[in-house]
């Protein structure tokens, strides 16, 4: 696991675009009374264990649990893998507690968060909704040679995650990276097929912009579109929401919880440990966090009138703007996971919501993103206000449609 975490933090650097408080008041809350008001608490069974219900919403047609789980970070991204028990465990402990959306990548370990999330999830495989990635070249050894979304890589790809997550269907199938070589349109066309055979049920894609989403859906309906946003990473509100929103689309925004830094847990005299991607990320020097810590006394602020950790005001402030944003947090710790869904309890007012993004707006966030080659893959997204209107994204145009 170790050889292949240190492969794959080598390969993010290239293909990048790649990418408190501990204990809130949520914690001895039950899971059924959490959901905006709106959970059921209807407890039910499967196998020996209970879960309650937490409130649902949709992507597109696609119904989920108003927050999922990421599953990165259990084999990658953030310092050492943990025990594969302990991550079934935390899977596991989200299904309990309501969450139905988990996301996955084939990338991710690689191989290693589909294989833990096939394993957790077997026992519940009906009741949950499984996301998973395609769109890298990955030998299997584990190493990463580029991108590849050819049609006949696709499908075989999907064979794959299948095995791995021990299941018949992809609840939603992802583009993980748009892939220059590839028009989106054979993309959205290999797809097609998977969900003709019933081996796919959506299709959606990951770090794009709207020309790109336009082209997709116009060959096969997109489901979800995932790219990052949260309260310091606004990029998407310039173009790929209101694409989202005209389209019928839903948002699944990533690393919602900007990579930790919005729990007000990464202060800037914290070190991480090595292979962990926020070494290299512009953001994440102790300046960056130095200059950009304003924004996590904000979080505290409104916090501490609602009674809520700063992570559960992130995560809220992301439920508020649209009923179609499904953040997927991801931690490694059942606690986090416990306290990241108490956001679903937080209602923040329209004054409250005015008090963030007024306070966001005078602090300036320091620090790109992501470092700038892994930027330059991403389809939209970059820089702040760069728009795809006119174009036609990264993908490549079929050969037989005139520019
Ligand atoms: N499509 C893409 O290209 C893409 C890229 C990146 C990520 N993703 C997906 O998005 C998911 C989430 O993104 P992310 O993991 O990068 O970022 P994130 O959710 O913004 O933050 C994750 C970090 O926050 C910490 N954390 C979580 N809850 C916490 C809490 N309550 N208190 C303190 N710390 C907390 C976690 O540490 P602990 O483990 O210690 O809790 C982890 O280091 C991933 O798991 C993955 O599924 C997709």
């Amino acid at each position: 696991m170790q050889r292949r975490a240190l492969l794959i933090g080598g390969a993010t650097l290239a293909l990048a675009p790649l990418l408190a408080r501990a204990a809130g008041h949520r914690l001895d809350q039950t899971p059924a009374a959490s959901g905006q008001g709106t959970a059921t608490g209807t407890s039910h069974s499967s196998n020996t264990a209970t879960s309650s219900r937490l409130a649902q919403r949709k992507l597109g047609t696609l119904e989920v649990s108003a927050l999922g789980l990421g599953c990165m970070n259990f084999v990658w991204a953030y310092g050492a893998s943990i025990d594969r028990q302990d991550a079934i465990k935390v899977v596991r402990a989200a299904w309990e507690r309501g969450v139905r959306f988990f996301d996955t990548a084939e990338i991710y370990g690689p191989f290693l968060s589909e294989e833990i999330v096939g394993e957790a999830l077997e026992p519940f495989r009906d009741e949950v909704v499984i996301a998973t990635k395609f769109g890298f070249n990955i030998q299997p050894g584990g190493q990463i040679q580029g991108l590849n979304s050819r049609p006949v890589h696709i499908k075989q790809v999907a064979e794959a995650s299948l095995k791995r997550l021990r299941t018949d269907r992809i609840d939603l199938f992802y583009q993980h990276r748009v892939d220059p070589q590839v028009p989106i349109e054979d993309v959205a066309g290999a797809v097609r097929d998977l969900i003709a055979e019933g081996k796919v049920k959506h299709f959606g894609l990951s770090e794009v912009g709207g020309a790109t989403i336009r082209r997709a859906h116009a060959v096969q309906r997109v489901t979800a579109v995932q790219n990052e946003f949260s309260i310091w990473t606004r990029d998407p509100e310039h173009e790929v929401l209101p694409t989202c929103e005209a389209l019928g689309i839903g948002f699944v925004p990533w690393s919602p919880l900007g990579m930790g830094y919005l729990t007000g847990t990464i202060t800037p005299e914290r070190k991480f440990a090595q292979g962990d991607l926020r070494n290299t990320f512009p953001r994440f020097t102790p300046e960056a966090r130095r200059a950009n810590w304003p924004l996590v006394e904000l979080l505290q602020r409104v916090g501490w009138r609602k009674n809520a950790t700063p992570a559960q005001i992130a995560l809220a402030w992301l439920l508020a703007r649209k009923p179609w944003i499904v953040p997927i947090p991801g931690t490694t710790r059942v606690n986090h996971m416990q306290e990241d869904l108490g956001a679903l309890d937080v209602v923040l007012s329209a004054d409250d919501l005015k008090e963030i993004d007024d306070g966001y707006a005078a602090i300036h966030i320091q620090g790109a993103r992501a470092p700038e080659a892994s930027l330059a893959g991403s389809d939209i997204g970059a820089r702040l206000g760069t728009s795809s209107a006119g174009g036609h994204g990264m993908s490549p145009l079929p050969a037989n449609r005139k520019p």
